[in-house]
């Protein structure tokens, strides 16, 4: 429905979307994340053309909208937004902000576009506030006005920049819950968001954008249960990693676990992986730490994610010459426990010396 072939975007300190394509299919959720000012809300702008490309192709239903010659208000037309500021006039009450689009714009007989806004009010649980004024709203009550509004126009995709990062956070699940419910009856659907735990329950595929272009795609489970890219995990896991250098002549691995514990507490955990803590402590660190050809330093991360209880660990050692999970440094009841208590382990030579992994 929606084909971009390389499309290059750049403003005066150079370009900020370089041979992005992307295709989107009918009902399709496509879900975009990326760190700030990475350029997601251009990309957005790019496909409903209130930003132009200087290079590449936007085909949308086979038009392509780059094209100067198109009817780029009939193309629009197609294309709901609904932005971070819900955008609303401030001196028409509700009623009027849902059917002046379809009534000025689409010539719609204001009894039936009155009608059919009082349905939407209902579909986004507002039956009742036609007559009230926007700063009567709260947030919340707004953006779901706001999208009542798009849907006025009957749009066939709906681009989403940050709908919920405007508001207070006790509000965000009732204007997620409304674009859900789209999603789920088939809405075509891009969605720039922030919210990870909404981005991996709504999106058929989310699209990470980094270094200008797309990053790594996948399902929501590739890429937050198993981003493959260093950047990837690197901004998936930047709030929820645990990190510590280790250094033989200080090291406390009591403090160390109990730190780790204390970390996980903040995360879905079972008790199994309270106890692998322990059992890393004891089976893995101790003995790497006091072997005499053993590690000097190491580095330890814990990994946890928002929406499991599937949790990493990971230990880099800098310095060791041979595999860590071997002779000489652990024996095979090191190994045993380890292996019983986690979901898998293993390690992996590094230029300079080894990286254990250990699923949790
Ligand atoms: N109209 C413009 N003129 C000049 N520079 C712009 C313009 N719009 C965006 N930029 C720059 O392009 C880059 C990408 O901006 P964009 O708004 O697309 O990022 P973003 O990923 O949406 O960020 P955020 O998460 O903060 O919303 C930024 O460095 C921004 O300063
Ligand atoms: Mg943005």
């Amino acid at each position: 429905m929606i084909d971009i072939r390389n499309i290059t975007k750049s403003f005066e300190n150079g370009p900020i979307l370089e041979n992005v394509s992307l295709n989107i299919k009918k009902g399709e959720t496509i879900v975009i994340i990326g760190g700030s000012g990475c350029g997601k809300s251009t990309l957005l702008r790019c496909i409903n053309r209130l930003i132009t490309p200087e290079k590449g192709e936007i085909y949308i239903d086979g038009e392509n909208i780059l094209d100067p010659n198109i009817d780029i208000d009939k193309v629009r037309r197609k294309m709901g937004m609904v932005y971070q500021h819900f955008n609303l006039f401030s001196h028409l009450n509700i009623l009027e902000n849902i059917i002046l689009a379809p009534v000025e714009v689409n010539k719609m007989n204001r009894e039936d576009a009155i009608a059919e806004a009082k349905q939407l009010l209902n579909r986004v649980g507002l039956s009742g506030k036609e007559y009230q004024m926007p700063s009567q709203l709260s947030g919340g009550q707004k953006q779901r006005v706001a999208i009542a509004r798009t849907l006025a126009m009957h749009p066939e995709v709906i681009l989403f920049d940050e709908p919920t990062s405007a508001l207070d956070p006790t509000m965000v699940d009732e204007v997620e819950n409304v674009i859900k419910d789209l999603v789920d009856e088939g809405m075509t659907s891009v969605i720039v968001t922030h919210e990870m735990r909404f981005a991996r329950n709504v999106g058929s595929r989310v699209i990470f954008l980094a270094n200008r272009h797309i990053y790594e795609e996948g399902t929501p489970n590739e890429i937050f249960d198993h981003p493959q890219k260093p950047l990837t995990q690197r901004f998936l896991y930047r709030s929820r990693m645990f990190e510590k250098e280790l250094l033989k002549e200080s090291l406390d691995l009591y403090s160390l676990s109990s730190e780790m514990k204390k970390f996980l507490s903040g995360y879905q955990y079972s008790n199994e992986q309270l106890k692998l803590i322990s059992i890393i402590d004891d089976e893995l660190l101790y003995p790497l730490f006091n072997h005499p050809e053993g590690v000097e330093n190491a580095t330890i991360r814990l990994l946890c994610s928002d929406n499991s209880t599937s949790h990493m660990m990971q230990i880099y050692l800098p310095s060791i010459k041979s595999d860590p999970l071997k002779e000489p440094y652990l024996d095979e009841l090191n190994i045993n426990i380890l292996e019983h208590f986690s979901h898998f382990v293993f390690s992996k030579p590094t230029e300079n010396g080894y990286i254990v992994n250990i699923q949790m």
